[in-house]
């Protein structure tokens, strides 16, 4: 690096409703599912900061992207989402803006702002539906199918683009044709289908036998097999190519999502590493001083001398 950006991910929220097996927020442990220590946890980016380190800056209106996605929440959760796309497009109208939600956070009056933002500009929201109104709650733990319905329906008759994102599991797989249909129906301009990142046969036994609900605990997990840290690899850095940097809803710098590591794996050793100063805290710090930070460097060497960290060799292998 450096660059200036040219794509951001924005993690607006890790506030949640809904306890997805996968999800970063939580681990699934003994056979229990538990609250994952290591991830951070209701946080919101705050519109003032938003302002100050990404909307005032010089580059900003030559941002090509912005993707509101983020590892443990759901954007729709932070109170301020419709003045933050609101300002996303007053800064810069021609960004191609996708915002992911699982639909059931957030009011018909917010779809209904929201719907305005998304009608002639570049972009969509994008809705997780794993299923249909017998199974979407089966993965999607927490999901009110009425709810979730009367937002899609608010959004997409309100004249905002809207995406289908659907994930196939065993419970759902005989129901994708179906679940096109409907998208059509209801009138969205996409339905896209995505590998489920667990086991299948793992995921539809633990969908079937833990409880995901009542209060979650934090519990420790430490796995037997850790992959090593550094690893001797060739790789093509997405990051430089997209010129991404990745916004945590703690405030911090990344270069992308997947290099936010809040798995067992590694996570101290990774962190020791990675913070060994506070040189990626956006609240102290500009994105332009990240990008150009020692930290950014010693990355970039990792890269140069095919020995990279794990996070890396597992995204960006050559
Ligand atoms: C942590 S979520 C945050 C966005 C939003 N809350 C949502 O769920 O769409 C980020 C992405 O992870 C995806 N995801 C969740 N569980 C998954 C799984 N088992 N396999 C693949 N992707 C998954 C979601 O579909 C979403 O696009
Ligand atoms: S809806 Fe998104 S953020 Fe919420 S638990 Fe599921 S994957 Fe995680
Ligand atoms: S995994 Fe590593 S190389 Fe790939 S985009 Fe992320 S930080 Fe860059």
């Amino acid at each position: 690096m450096s660059y200036l950006p040219k794509t951001i991910e924005l993690e607006l929220s890790s506030y949640c409703n809904v306890r997805c097996l996968a999800c970063t927020r939580y681990q699934f442990n003994n056979n229990e599912f538990v609250l994952n220590p290591l991830g951070v946890r209701n946080k919101n980016l705050d519109v003032e900061f938003l302002e100050e380190r990404l909307f005032s800056q010089k580059w900003f209106k030559d941002i090509e992207a912005i993707l509101c996605v983020g590892n443990n929440g759901d954007a729709l959760a932070n109170p301020d989402i419709v003045k933050i796309i609101s300002d996303i497009r007053t800064y810069n109208p021609t960004t191609n803006l996708d915002l992911v939600t699982n639909g059931s956070i957030g009011t018909p009056s917010t779809f209904k702002r929201l719907s305005s933002l998304f009608q002639t500009h570049p972009g969509e929201v994008t809705f997780s539906i794993d299923g249909l109104e017998d199974t979407n709650h089966i993965y999607r733990h927490g999901v009110s199918w009425n709810k979730l319905m009367r937002n899609v329906k608010t959004y997409i008759d309100g004249g905002g683009q809207a995406r289908w994102k659907w994930i196939t599991f065993k419970h759902n797989e005989h129901q994708v044709d179906e679940a096109r249909e409907l998208s059509k129906q209801l009138g969205f301009i996409d339905f896209e289908i995505f590998p489920n990142l667990l086991p299948l046969d793992e995921a539809d036994y633990v969908l079937k036998h833990v409880n995901r609900s009542g209060d979650l605990e934090e519990k420790n997990i430490t796995l037997s097999n850790k992959k090593p840290m550094w690893v001797e690899s060739a790789i093509n850095p997405e990051c430089e190519a997209s010129s991404r940097v990745y916004i945590s809803s703690d405030k911090k710098f990344y270069p992308c999502c997947d290099f936010y590591n809040n798995t067992p794996d590694n996570n101290t050793e990774f962190y020791n590493w990675w913070e060994d100063t506070d040189w990626n805290d956006l609240s102290k710090y500009s994105i332009e001083e990240a990008l150009n930070s020692y930290k950014v460097k010693e990355l970039k060497k990792t890269w140069e001398n095919k020995k990279v960290c794990f996070l890396c060799e597992q995204k960006c292998r050559a």
